[in-house]
């Protein structure tokens, strides 16, 4: 039996240990500034821990990254100048005339979670004026960046909306990705000099070519000055079905915002039908009897099951059907995602039986505590209790064997990337608040 009570504290250690007063930083050695899907992860946290005007705090600090445009980008460098590579200078968001003047950012965005965020503060703050008025003013900054995922990020208007750059769906080198990545051209990059790797061993993240693309990749949407042009010009461009969930689980909750707060419904309403239309015609696939992403590339769904595909569970878009499919085939599977004499741990990031599977490798394999808490609230969004109440514990294990690492090896729970990571601390503080 883990005791809980000293891991919280431990969690609240953690917390108290990465902020930086503004921000609070994934890592203060690793990731030293703020990362967008983190920031929503981590006001979870303050406002487990009761401090619901430093989870606002977090919450303002991501929007005030908020482009003209509606983007919320997936990096805000406060604390800029640092070691972190690549930075604000190889970004350059001044070259975009959307971006904001006196803060630089990245120029792509991140798994729009701070919809839902938003809701689950303004459900739980025991101080009712100071909720409505925080959700009074972090509305119309959320409808103008989902506004803009649905227009300048679906250019054909087929209701998801498309990533251009691995990076933007938080799943940075993730089997998903080799496929269409490997379209991207290096020729003619300039060195660099990674900093990734000097705090975590090589083995443990992207293999340089994966990083050449990526760098590619950003010069590239950065000669088009991060515009519509490089929207439909991205030589890497995906329907992620973990993105795409995200989305439509923050829409649900910008809906209820909405009503909360007088604003009409109508386009909220619309975009929500048109993204559980289209996860059924193209991101389901009947054969595989799971939720797989999308390669506009070829037009063709890219067949890697990963675990992003079961956080469809979290914002409702499979079928009762689709759900027992996905658990009894791919989740419940040992050759899939479920333990067997190789592994201990739910959820590894990727199935095993694919072929790009790494235990040990950044998002190719290990458990990311993220991915369990939405899966979990999303098994028992469909009364899956008992599997979700499983992932909990192996989650509670993990970080009672290994603290609040970045990643664990799925065959012995030991932790992985850097120590001392703030979504991991903040998640499971906050867990339960998932449940909305
Ligand atoms: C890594 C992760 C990404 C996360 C960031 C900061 O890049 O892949 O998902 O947001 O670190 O923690």
């Amino acid at each position: 039996m883990i005791e809980i009570d000293p891991l919280r504290k431990a969690a609240a250690e953690v917390l108290r240990r990465n902020d930086r007063g503004e921000f609070t930083a994934p890592s203060p050695r690793q990731y030293p500034h703020l990362w967008l899907w983190d920031a929503g992860f981590t006001a979870l946290g303050w406002a487990a821990l009761g401090d619901f005007e430093r989870a606002y705090r977090e919450v303002r600090a991501a929007l005030r990254g908020q482009w003209r445009n509606g983007m919320l980008p997936h990096v805000v460098f406060y604390g800029w100048p640092s070691a972190y590579f690549p930075g604000a200078d190889l970004w350059r968001s001044d070259l975009a005339p959307e971006a904001p003047t006196d803060l630089p950012t990245s120029g792509i965005t991140q798994p729009p979670v701070l919809g839902f965020v938003i809701q689950i503060l303004f459900q739980h703050d025991p101080d009712r004026q100071r909720a409505s008025a925080f959700a009074r003013e972090a509305f119309p900054a959320l409808r103008a960046y989902h506004r803009w995922l649905h227009t300048a990020r679906d250019p054909e208007g087929i209701g998801l909306s498309r990533i251009v750059h691995p990076w933007e769906s938080g799943m940075d080198n993730s089997p998903l990705w080799d496929a269409p990545l490997s379209r991207v051209q290096t020729e003619g990059l300039p060195p660099y000099q990674r900093a990734d790797v000097h705090w975590v061993h090589e083995e443990q993240r992207p293999r340089s070519i994966e990083y050449d693309r990526f760098l590619a990749l950003i010069l590239h949407l950065r000669s088009h000055r991060y515009g519509e042009s490089s929207v439909r010009s991205s030589p890497f461009r995906v329907y992620d079905v973990l993105f795409n969930a995200l989305r439509h689980r923050s829409e649900e909750a910008l809906f209820v915002m909405a009503q909360a707060l007088g604003e009409p419904t109508g386009e909220i309403e619309e975009w929500l039908e048109r993204s559980r239309a289209a996860f059924q015609t193209r991101l389901w696939d009947p054969e595989i009897g799971f939720f797989l992403d999308w390669d506009c590339g070829t037009d063709r769904r890219i067949p890697v099951i990963a675990a992003g595909g079961l956080v469809a569970l979290y914002a409702g878009l499979a079928t009762p059907d689709q759900a027992k499919e996905m658990v009894d085939r791919h989740l419940r599977n040992p050759k899939a995602f479920a333990p067997n004499g190789g592994t201990r741990y739910l959820v590894p990031t990727v199935s095993k039986a694919d072929p790009g599977w790494e235990p040990r490798r950044y998002w190719r394999g290990p458990i990311w505590i993220n991915l369990n808490a939405l899966i979990a609230h999303g098994l028992a969004r469909y009364g899956f209790h008992e599997l979700a109440e499983e992932i909990h514990r192996h989650t509670l294990a993990l970080i009672a064997q290994s603290g609040f690492h970045e990643y664990y090896d799925p065959r012995t729970g030991e932790g992985l990337g850097i120590g001392d990571f703030t979504w991991s601390a903040a998640l499971l503080l906050g867990w339960d608040l998932l449940s909305g």
